[in-house]
């Protein structure tokens, strides 16, 4: 049942405020600042002893796992990376007993990273899973985690599942950052900024009219580039990738800072870039990127707090606390991948070559 929505990837984009309120109940402690995860099945004890956190997934559950790693480090100071699990399996990895590990699937079931669980879970290592689907195969596996309560997600690629793993990944790093040195004021700060997220997420999605009209220009683009830093990055690969899965544009991710190593060369009016600009330290370095971009003659679609003078569009987005604001800057992509696929007259739910979940090697 598509609730009125022609597609089950619009509905379910327009399901995303109700999604993160359902990740966050009931995990919220107000009187530690912190969040109850039940299902861990990891004490304190233990949350400190770990040394590394190492996350794995495919697709679009890898990217949501890199931004994880990022809230990680930077709210519980744990060296964390995430890495594609079927890269992680192949390449006998260096299985460590003070890491903990983390495996990512909307599904439960993508084989890549079920057996990368069971070859680290054989080797003795602990193992936690993100999963949206309850009882999937990678959540039995598991030594305990999280289940991300999307609801169930139809459309092949995935919308809010990706959100809600984030906000899962959020509350994960909130847990350990404050059984370790993150102090009860940040710890307040990021519940409160938690909280605002579902009226925030209504708030884009009013937007969609506007997002509409850009996609409908850049829906005859033959490539388009996507730049982020930092927290931007992950959202401008995740972009990037929605656009390829329904609108079968060639698109590129880079890191903002890796522009100018070579693919500038590509910068010509014929090749449309999209920048993740959120109002962080690295504004000004992500100015500095646009005008790159400008005096090559590119088209550019921000991604920011504010109207950036230098971009032909600026989809503004609000602001929410500097760590929380890669939630937010993915939601408008989704649509923007959404509607230039709607212009091109794609099979937006069922895009060609790929299946919902991918129980093969
Ligand atoms: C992208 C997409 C795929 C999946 C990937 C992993 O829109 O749907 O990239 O994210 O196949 O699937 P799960 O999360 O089920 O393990």
């Amino acid at each position: 049942d598509m609730g009125g929505h022609d597609t089950y990837m619009h509905k379910e984009i327009s399901e995303q405020a109700d999604a993160v309120d359902r990740v966050l109940r009931g995990r919220i402690d107000d009187r530690f600042s912190t969040v109850h995860l039940g299902g861990l099945n990891l004490d304190a004890r233990e949350a400190r002893g770990i040394r590394r956190v190492k996350i794995l997934g495919c697709g679009t559950s890898y990217h949501a796992g890199m931004i994880g790693a990022q809230l990680i480090e930077e709210l519980a100071r744990i060296p964390a990376d995430a890495e594609p699990a079927s890269e992680f399996r192949y390449r006998n990895p260096v299985v460590d007993p003070d890491t903990l590990y983390v495996a990512v699937s909307q599904s439960g079931e993508t084989y890549d990273v079920l057996a990368a669980v069971q070859e680290l879970k054989r080797k003795g290592a602990r193992v936690l899973g993100v999963v949206n689907v309850v009882g999937s195969a990678i959540a039995r596996e598991a030594d305990g985690g999280m289940y991300v309560h999307a609801g169930p997600e139809v459309c092949v690629v995935s919308t809010k599942c990706f959100t809600n793993t984030v906000v899962a990944f959020a509350l994960l790093a909130l847990h350990l950052g404050r059984i370790r040195d993150l102090s009860v004021s940040d710890g307040k700060r990021l519940i409160e900024g938690l909280r605002k997220l579902p009226a925030q997420i209504a708030e884009i999605l009013k937007t969609e009219d506007e997002i509409k009209k850009i996609a409908e220009e850049y829906a005859g683009a033959q490539s388009m580039m996507f730049i982020g830093r930092v927290r931007g990055y992950p959202v401008a690969l995740e972009a990037s990738l929605k656009l390829k899965e329904i609108s079968y544009i060639h698109a590129e991710a880079y890191p903002a800072s890796e522009l100018k190593h070579g693919p500038l060369a590509l910068i010509e009016p014929a090749l449309p870039t999209v920048a993740i600009v959120p109002d962080d330290e690295l504004l000004e370095k992500n100015r500095a990127a646009l005008e790159e971009i400008k005096a090559r003659s590119g088209r550019i679609l921000a991604v920011a707090h504010r109207e950036q003078e230098k971009a032909d569009h600026t989809i503004v987005v609000p602001k929410n606390e500097t760590e929380l604001d890669p939630i937010l800057m993915g939601i408008p992509l989704q649509l923007l991948a959404y509607h230039t696929a709607l212009a091109m007259g794609r099979d937006i739910d069922k895009p060609r070559n790929l299946a919902k979940s991918v129980t093969v090697e």
